[in-house]
């Protein structure tokens, strides 16, 4: 099944329902900036259309398959920003790059905080792999990453922030869980600074 459906307008944004092996095949090498995507994690989660539960070998040649046709679509300088359980990225993380012109750049740990029930020991991590194509991402977006400081009466760093200066995130990014029932329903300040138009 294929669908396409104009969301916007500006900026232009196009929601496609397809496989995405097909709907990948179908794009230009070279012809677009960034790759986001959070794929299934094969660990048999109940979706309506598709079985979450594959040979662990099998789940990885297919992630792999995908991850080279991101390759061939993306330009020289773009990057892929893929996100996984911590066991499967860790070996996606150097397999693609041995197998594609991806330049590994960072890992950054996603953290819930807790999960609202259920049994103990629920992953509460995801990893983000981030690759630039051919070499290290051209657009890293370091203004999205500025964050406030949390002692701004301190001496030091009040002499910062009249310097115009703010702290930087680390590699590790902390979200409650925001959920289609939670009241909070604004965009985190890593996407709305991050991407120009929004
Ligand atoms: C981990 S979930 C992503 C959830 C999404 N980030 C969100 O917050 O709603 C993985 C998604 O991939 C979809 N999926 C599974 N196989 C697919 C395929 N071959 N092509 C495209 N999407 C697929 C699943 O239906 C599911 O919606």
């Amino acid at each position: 099944m294929y669908t396409e459906q104009r969301l916007l307008e500006n900026p232009p944004v196009t929601l496609a329902l397809s496989d995405c092996k097909d709907y990948l095949s179908k794009m230009p090498d070279n012809s677009i900036d960034a790759v986001i995507t959070d794929p299934p994690y094969n660990i048999k989660y109940k979706y309506d259309a598709y079985s979450d539960n594959l040979p662990f070998h099998d789940y990885i040649q297919w992630q792999l398959e995908i991850l080279g046709e991101c390759t061939r679509i993306v330009k020289p300088g773009g990057s892929i920003l893929y996100l996984n359980y911590p066991e499967l990225a860790s070996k996606l993380f150097w397999d693609a790059s041995e197998q594609y012109a991806l330049v590994p750049y960072e890992i950054i740990t996603w953290i819930y905080h807790q999960h609202t029930g259920g049994k103990p020991f629920r992953k509460g991590t995801r990893l983000w792999l981030w690759w630039g194509v051919e070499r290290e991402p051209d657009y890293i977006g370091e203004e999205a990453l500025k964050g406030q400081y949390r002692n701004p009466t301190d001496k030091r760093i009040a002499k910062r922030i009249e310097q115009g200066l703010a702290p930087v995130d680390y590699d590790w990014w902390h979200y409650e869980q925001v959920k289609n029932v939670s009241k909070e329903k604004t965009a985190h300040r890593i996407l709305s600074r991050g991407s120009p138009g929004l």
